[in-house]
């Protein structure tokens, strides 16, 4: 069987040597080059190597496509993407370009249909992306028109491949893919589903925002647990997230995955030792309605947050009753999108629905804690676009064991260690 998804693999050639000779990875895992966050030709060969290489990349959720017909734009790495269900309520997603002149046709976020027509010339796609008409295939009064061997099948849009997990979409567009399950590995499985477990999803709403820096910067933010405990004044004031709290850094085998658990204490956290450490920790602030803490207990799960990255191109968090799973898009070196999709579950009661929304003012891109790391995002992009140049340093912590301490770099250099075999560095 030939490539189904029509796309070259590009992550079995070698890179090139030749060019690859400019950059040299310091021989120590705790450093970071800062030419991985800047550099044109190191932010393309990750989009052939990892975005279009063997990765399960996410790309919605099935609730935002509910019924035949729905569909939304996505993207795999940069690429404009359009997933959609189809009459038979499968799920199919493919590339938001025309096997014609390649415009990029679909514009809207949201929707439903029953075809794509491309606007230049209406060539009209079905909801699997198949081809299904052609204006003037025979030309007018006989002249023109198509070649009698036109092949409408190889002028369909390029399809990918899609596997799903209790709700949530992935897509790649290689054929070798293994599972999803052992993509993640038990471990991240486990966590996985302690937001996907199974039950129908009810979608809250979905934000977009854009960020200057570099797309690894966020997946580094939710991989640097230590960030998490001193930055933000509202996980440290409320107890949300605090360096004492029971906590739990976990990796998979390849290091590429990462999920942070944590278990917060009932009340707020008391000013001791570990607090007077802590510069955004405000023992006299006050909330105006406590009950946006609230935590009602709703799985089996011992921890009462877990912020999941899973590679290359999803956060998924689940703070108290907060669930909400970000697409990372990169957009050359020095900008990446974000898509944030919060959610709930189809069965919670007016209360929890309206708990969840209340709740959800913490994250999202202008929530107390979002503003906070879009603010230091910006900060290291600005350092390493114009600072001479100076490698990152990730030294926290240990390798060998998972980690019951978040003053930890072990999920970035994880990161950092697959990131290197993926593109050949
Ligand atoms: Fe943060």
């Amino acid at each position: 069987m030939g490539n189904m998804t029509q796309f070259p693999d590009h992550s079995k050639e070698a890179p090139d040597a030749e060019r690859l000779k400019a950059y040299s990875w310091p021989d120590d895992p705790t450093l970071v080059p800062e030419w991985i966050y800047t550099d044109e030709y190191i932010a393309e060969l990750e989009q052939q190597r990892i975005f279009q290489g063997h990765t399960w990349n996410y790309c919605g959720l099935e609730v935002e496509v509910p019924e035949p017909g729905s569909y939304i734009r996505s993207y795999l790495g940069s690429m404009p993407i359009i997933v959609t269900r189809d009459e038979e309520g499968e799920i199919h997603a493919f590339e938001n370009r025309c096997a014609h002149r390649g415009a990029e046709f679909c514009k809207t976020y949201r929707g439903k249909t029953e075809t794509f027509i491309c606007p230049y010339h209406q060539w009209t796609y079905g909801l699997d992306g198949a081809l299904i008409s052609v204006p003037f295939r025979r030309g007018v009064k006989g002249k023109g028109g198509m070649p009698k061997d036109f092949d409408m099948e190889a002028n369909s849009l390029r399809r990918l491949n899609v596997t799903t997990r209790n709700g949530a979409i992935f897509v790649s567009s290689q054929d070798d893919m293994e599972p999803f399950e052992d993509y993640l590995g038990p471990m991240m499985v486990e966590q996985f589903d302690t937001v996907f477990d199974g039950r129908p999803l009810k979608l809250l709403g979905v934000h977009r925002n854009i960020l200057e820096g570099n797309w690894k910067l966020y997946q580094e933010n939710l991989k640097d647990t230590y960030h998490a405990t001193l930055l933000h004044t509202y996980l440290t004031t409320f107890g949300l997230f605090v360096a004492s709290n029971e906590t739990f850094v976990m990796t998979d085998d390849t290091g590429r995955h990462s999920t942070t658990c944590n278990r917060r204490p009932e009340g707020r956290p008391d000013a001791d030792e570990t607090t007077a450490e802590i510069g955004s920790f405000h023992s006299a602030m006050q909330l105006a309605d406590p009950s946006v803490l609230n935590y009602v207990k709703e799985s089996d799960s011992q921890w009462t947050s877990n912020a999941m990255t899973v590679w290359p191109n999803l956060v998924l968090i689940r703070q108290t009753n907060i669930f909400s799973a970000r697409q990372i898009v990169p957009m050359g070196p020095n900008k990446f999108m974000l898509i944030w999709c919060s959610f709930g579950y189809a069965d919670d009661d007016p209360e929890m629905l309206e708990h969840r929304l209340k709740q959800n003012n913490i994250f999202g891109p202008g929530g107390f804690i979002g503003i906070d790391d879009n603010e230091v995002i910006k900060f290291v992009a600005d350092g390493a676009q114009r600072g001479a140049g100076r490698d990152g340093v990730i030294p926290l912590g240990r390798d060998d064991e998972p980690s019951d301490t978040v003053i930890t770099d072990r999920a970035l250099r994880g990161m950092y260690s697959w990131y290197r075999k993926e593109m050949g560095l």
